[in-house]
């Protein structure tokens, strides 16, 4: 399998919304890009509007100087054929209906050097379904990007049963050596962010159909509330900072008012009964030293503070949305 170098070709096929920041962030990180679409002119396209995004970001301080001249010299558009034939890593990201999936992938895999490495940038798919049209399974994984790809850092890593683990060990490090943060997640529908974007979302809908709140007044308490702890604590260490005895307890009523849906979880009781209460008892979801309490609060404090003034910052561009 193609040892992947900062120098490795990749391929992007598919320019639209994420292949573009994809193919974006892989040139602006020193690779040189074969961008590819339904047809040549929509490439020779996508290339000159991503040319001049990268110009007009690099003008507003979004993307670093040189940005659009590392750009015009590193995109180059192709057939999807030409593209998947030069690279060393191709990754797809046409819409997300599995039967072109299937099309494009069974296209770049017959084109691709039996050494490259091919990744699906599906949002929900299973990778192992979308396995089945490529040659040599073995080189194929899925890699989520999230929107926008240029300045969102996550990267979901997703091997199959058949995926090659140094296949997957290398997209790990070619991701992370672009700047992302890459996460292997298994292979199940929607993975693991979108899993609990839509999980959040399913609730927010059946609070407007209940009648329970508005879109807006949604929007204002996320985002004001556990939205912005967020960006500094997972779900795991936000609950283990409350303590899990507050989550159980919490969980309990909600239990009693909406049932299964949002009962107390198993693992979660478990770690109550045994004495786990997170951080103030040492044991949680986590281990925590004596000092990390004091380490938490501080980064916790500075960290909220510091949001606090980006937000103060940017108040007057936020953009007004209309109910
Ligand atoms: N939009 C998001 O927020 C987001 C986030 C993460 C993942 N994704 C996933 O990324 C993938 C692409 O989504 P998008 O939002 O960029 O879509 P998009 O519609 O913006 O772009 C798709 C691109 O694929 C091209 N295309 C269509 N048929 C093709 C073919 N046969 N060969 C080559 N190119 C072809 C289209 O011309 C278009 O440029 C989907 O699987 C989507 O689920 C989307």
């Amino acid at each position: 399998m193609s040892t992947l170098t900062p120098e490795s070709m990749v391929a992007v096929i598919g320019t639209g919304y994420m292949g573009g920041g994809i193919a974006q962030t892989f040139a602006l990180a020193g690779h040189p890009v074969a961008v590819a679409d339904a047809t040549l002119e929509q490439a020779e396209r996508a290339v000159r509007r991503l040319v001049a995004e990268g110009e007009a970001h690099e003008g507003s301080g979004l993307f670093p100087e040189g940005a659009h001249e590392a750009l015009r010299e590193r995109l180059t558009p192709a057939t999807v054929e030409d593209a998947a034939s030069r690279a060393a890593y191709i990754t797809e990201a046409v819409p997300e209906q599995v039967a072109l999936k299937h099309d494009v992938l069974g296209a770049v895999s017959a084109a691709a050097s039996p050494d490259a490495i091919i990744a699906s940038n599906t949002s929900a798919i299973p990778i192992g379904e979308l396995a089945a049209t490529v040659t040599g399974p073995e080189r194929f994984l899925g890699v989520h990007w999230m929107n926008p790809s240029y300045f969102v850092p996550s990267v979901e890593i997703i091997p199959t049963e058949r995926t090659d683990p140094q296949v997957a060990t290398g997209v790990v490090d070619l991701i992370r050596a672009i700047g992302k943060v890459p996460t292997i997640v298994s292979d199940s529908p929607g993975f693991v962010a979108n899993r609990l974007q839509f999980a959040l979302y399913k609730e927010c809908t059946r609070m407007v159909e209940e009648g329970i709140a508005t879109p807006d007044q949604i929007d204002e308490v996320v985002r004001n509330s556990f939205g912005f702890r967020l960006p500094f604590f997972g779900p795991f260490a936000i609950s283990d900072i409350a303590g899990l005895d507050v989550y159980a307890g919490s969980m309990a009523t909600m239990e009693r008012a909406y049932g299964e849906r949002l009962a107390v979880p198993a693992v979660l009781a478990e770690h109550v009964a045994s004495g786990r209460l997170g951080m103030k008892s040492g044991q949680g979801f986590y281990r925590h030293g004596p000092e990390d309490a004091e380490r938490v609060r501080d980064y916790r404090d500075t960290a909220y503070a510091r949001l606090v003034q980006v937000r103060a910052e940017l108040a007057d561009r936020e953009p007004p949305l209309h109910g």
